[in-house]
């Protein structure tokens, strides 16, 4: 659990009171979460946000501009199941730290709800995520006008918290850019120990280890989602999480990892020669990675889409696909036959925050979504040559080369967050040799 200071505490309430300008007469009911027996918790994100509390089991509602604003339930204190599972704050606890105008047992949830909802001129809530949630806030939703006296009231709609709270959350405040910066210096630190660790003959495993071993060892709070650590052609599987084949000389290594600190993920993909050194197509595939890469994160400016760097990226890649000789044919062919698919066959990138793939649109009622300042983008073109495939050059079969780094837009110039992880050719051999 992340030991929350006083500061931080504030960090939450000005979330709250920046809802308020947006919400007037709309409730929030956010759930936290259930406990994973023998497994990590780790709090919604909605709910995190508003909130700073972390425990299992816990609804809040938040009532922008209405009396009481923000109520939270919570688990009670119950000495046996404290000695199980740990320490719970209770509603007497929670209110003096998480400074709620109101805190109840969560056992009183279902009684309390209607009330809390009867003024409600909409309700935001994450329907179909927990079947025992959605009835008790249906059945809170029926009941809530019968209290104000007025029966046959349509009931008022449900709508997703997504839709109040993605426009905050995609803007990252200074204090989360911060906490950003920390979680991506960690992971990149994680990253150059795994470059200079890797050996042929190692085994993937050993890999992930590494990069476990770094990411608690700079009190990371978690992985930011499952390591892939792909090496030789299980580099061109895109979600591989096997992590268990040995390496061997002459092989890439792909690994894409990140750590989360103070809820906050990286996501940062680096490919390497085990042996320290790229073969020559290796390279050339590499290089055509990097050039793209190097060419799209100037354009990462408010102004440009999520939409149209994909758009570029797939234009440039095919270009280079060409050049290899992968694809043979007209670029404007090939791009709109989506032929370059076999080879790049996912997005540019995503806004990254408390969540990897974090909330907000790329686009809005068929429009691209434009940039702004204070959004964290992921930048990760990436080559996958299958191993099977007929058509392509011998030299480059099983090759998968991904580079993924973390930009936050700016005003000005891009700012790339995992910029201290090198990636031209000749810096990524003398890390891997050092
Ligand atoms: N690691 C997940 C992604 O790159 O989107
Ligand atoms: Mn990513
Ligand atoms: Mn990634």
């Amino acid at each position: 659990m992340v030991t929350r200071t006083f500061e931080d505490l504030q960090i939450f309430a000005k979330r709250r009171k920046k809802l308020a300008s947006l919400a007037g007469g709309e409730v929030l009911v956010l759930f936290s979460g259930k406990d994973q027996h023998l497994g990590a918790f780790r709090a919604d994100s909605h709910f995190v946000y508003l909130t700073g509390f972390e425990e299992p089991e816990a609804c809040a509602v938040i009532r922008p501009g209405l009396d009481p604003e923000f109520v939270l339930f919570v688990r009670p204190k119950d000495a046996v199941m404290e000695t199980w599972e740990g320490y719970r704050h209770g509603p007497e606890g929670t209110k003096d730290i998480y400074a709620c105008d109101q805190s109840f047992s969560i056992h009183e949830l279902s009684k309390k709800l209607p009330e809390l909802l009867k003024d409600a001129k909409s309700i935001y809530f994450d329907l179909g995520k927990n079947p025992d949630h959605d009835r008790m806030l249906l059945e809170a939703r029926r009941q809530a006008p019968l209290l104000n006296r007025r029966s046959g009231q349509p009931p008022v709609p449900i709508r997703d918290p997504k839709d109040i709270l993605a426009p905050l959350r995609v803007i990252k405040s200074p204090q989360e850019i911060e906490w950003m910066r920390e979680a991506c210096q960690l992971s990149v630190k994680a990253h150059q120990a795994c470059m200079k660790m890797a050996k042929p003959d190692m085994n993937e495993k050993q890999i992930h280890g590494c990069l476990m071993f770094h990411f608690f060892d700079q009190l990371a709070q978690q992985e930011a989602y499952s390591s892939i650590v792909a090496s030789g052609p299980n580099a061109t599987v895109l979600h591989y999480r096997d992590n268990n084949r040995v390496m061997e000389d002459g092989d890439l290594l792909l690994i894409d990892a990140g750590a989360q600190k103070y809820f906050l993920n990286a996501d940062i993909t680096r490919t390497f020669p085990v042996n320290g050194k790229f073969t020559e197509p290796q390279k050339q595939i590499y290089q055509s990675v990097l050039d793209c890469q190097k060419k799209l994160i100037p354009l990462m400016q408010p102004g440009f889409s999520l939409v149209e760097l994909q758009d570029k990226a797939i234009a440039i890649l095919t270009e280079a696909l060409v050049e290899l000789n992968l694809l043979s044919g007209s670029i404007k062919d090939l791009i709109a036959d989506k032929k370059y698919q076999k080879y790049y066959p996912h997005g540019i990138g995503h806004y990254l925050g408390m969540d990897v793939h974090d909330v907000g649109l790329s686009k809005q009622d068929d429009k691209p979504v434009p940039l702004e300042s204070g959004m964290v983008v992921t930048m990760e073109p990436g080559l996958y040559i299958p191993l099977d495939d007929p058509e392509a050059p011998l030299e480059f079969r099983g090759i998968g080369v991904r580079i993924e780094d973390d930009v936050l837009i700016t005003d000005k110039d891009p700012e790339v967050l995992t910029a201290g992880l090198v990636k031209e050719v000749k810096d990524v051999e003398a890390l891997c040799q050092s």
